[in-house]
């Protein structure tokens, strides 16, 4: 099957991005939204990104009048999907509306149509199973800006077979991504299931070992290679996002996240991050802010209890199959920004060091620290 139609449901935070990308790649593109208001907001974000290509030289202004006129904003659903190859689904993250949404479109859709739902949290199988093609159902997980981000997720369900999955691979590839495969439907696929747990740990690691947020910040971005600190990473993604991947996550596997409740707490006093003005930092103005974080500020803290933590629910995915080292590199390197493997931070730590600090927080504070198997195999 060759795809040449998309349609994108949803037109906000992802749905535009995916829009855009699509059209960029050569696609013929249905952009769908329940409002006509909603469509021409969209629309307008995707001028304006394409608009600055131009301005930075990326693309040329005929280039982009062709982008855009390949993106059609439609909102009656059954005209929307006519003729669709791929569906690529972006409603917001709540499982009912997204049963919802599938229901209504397994009504109106052509048989061919291929369903791909951009959920970053939800069970992939379950969605699928309340469709009528299971086996035509995928997960396509795009990070934020998918305008900016390499990274894609694909996250086959029980039921989807070996060609869709190369398709939606070779298709991730078409709009110049890099696409990692999940190979098992687990609670926050890949990424997620490393960051989400690792806001908490931070937050664990805070009350324990008394360090200052900007000592742990500073120690995560200059010692084990992130981008900038977790809590400036947690701020920057928004801790709505985070509250809701915790909530979904934990409730799919309890073993996943060891919840700290300051994330449930910033939540309820609507303390989202950048976006609202603060998160676990204050931030003065409405301009996307950083920290001053430093290496001198680094040599405070050990981070050495974070890093046991990515470690082993890296270990987690390789021990269960749901990808392997090499994967798992790439993704944290274009999803994360990680700038160095983390196997090489790990070797520089000493495996055997971490697999004593999983046991010893093991001993003091429960069996979500038993390091995983693959681990302890490594270690000598
Ligand atoms: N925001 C992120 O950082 C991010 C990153 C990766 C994946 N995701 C996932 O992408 C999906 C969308 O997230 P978002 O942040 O873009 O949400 P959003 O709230 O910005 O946009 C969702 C859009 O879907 C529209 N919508 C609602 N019902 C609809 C329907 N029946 N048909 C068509 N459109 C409908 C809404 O009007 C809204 O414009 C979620 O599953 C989310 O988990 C989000």
């Amino acid at each position: 099957m060759t795809i040449k139609n998309v349609t994108v449901l949803g037109s906000g935070i992802m749905g535009h991005g995916i829009a855009q990308i699509s059209a960029t790649a050569g696609y013929n593109v249905v952009l769908r939204d329940i409002e006509k208001q909603l469509l021409d907001k969209a629309m307008e974000k995707i001028r304006w990104s394409l608009d600055k290509l131009v301005a930075k030289q990326k693309i040329s202004e005929q280039e982009a009048q062709e982008i855009f006129a390949r993106i059609t904003p439609k909102v009656e659903l059954a005209d929307a999907l006519k003729d669709c190859d791929l569906l690529i689904e972006a409603v917001p993250e709540i499982m009912d509306l997204k049963k919802k949404v599938y229901t209504e479109v397994d009504n109106v859709a052509d048989k061919k149509t291929i369903y791909a739902s951009n959920t970053s949290t939800l069970p992939i199988t379950e969605i699928a199973n309340i469709t009528s093609r299971p086996d035509k159902f995928i997960g396509i997980h795009f990070f934020n800006p998918p305008q900016l981000m390499k990274l894609v997720e694909v996250i086959p369900g029980q039921k989807t077979p070996k060609e869709l999955v190369d398709l939606t691979m070779n298709f991730v590839k078409s709009v110049s991504k890099e696409p990692v495969l999940c190979k098992k439907d687990v609670a926050g696929f890949m990424i997620n299931r490393i960051f989400i747990p690792l806001v908490h740990e931070a937050a664990w690691t805070m009350d324990r070992t008394k360090a200052s947020m900007m000592e742990i910040d500073s120690a995560v971005k200059f010692c084990l290679s992130f981008p900038m600190g977790i809590f400036e990473l947690a701020d920057f993604t928004g801790l709505d996002v985070i509250h809701k991947a915790t909530f979904e996550m934990y409730s799919r596997d309890r073993k996943v996240i060891n919840p700290h409740p300051l994330i449930q707490q910033l939540f309820d006093q609507n303390k989202l991050g950048q976006k609202t003005g603060a998160g676990f930092y204050v931030y003065s103005g409405e301009k996307y802010e950083r920290k001053n974080l430093s290496e001198e500020l680094g040599k405070q803290f050990n981070p050495i209890q974070l890093l046991s933590t990515i470690l082993n629910n890296v270990a987690w995915l390789i021990t269960n199959q749901v990808s392997d080292v090499q994967e798992i590199e790439k993704a944290l390197n274009l999803g994360m920004g990680l700038r160095k493997p983390i196997f090489e931070t790990a070797k520089e730590f000493g495996i055997a060091n971490i697999v004593k600090e999983l046991k010893s927080l093991a001993k003091k504070y429960g069996s979500f620290y038993e390091p995983d198997q693959y681990l302890i195999s490594l270690q000598n």
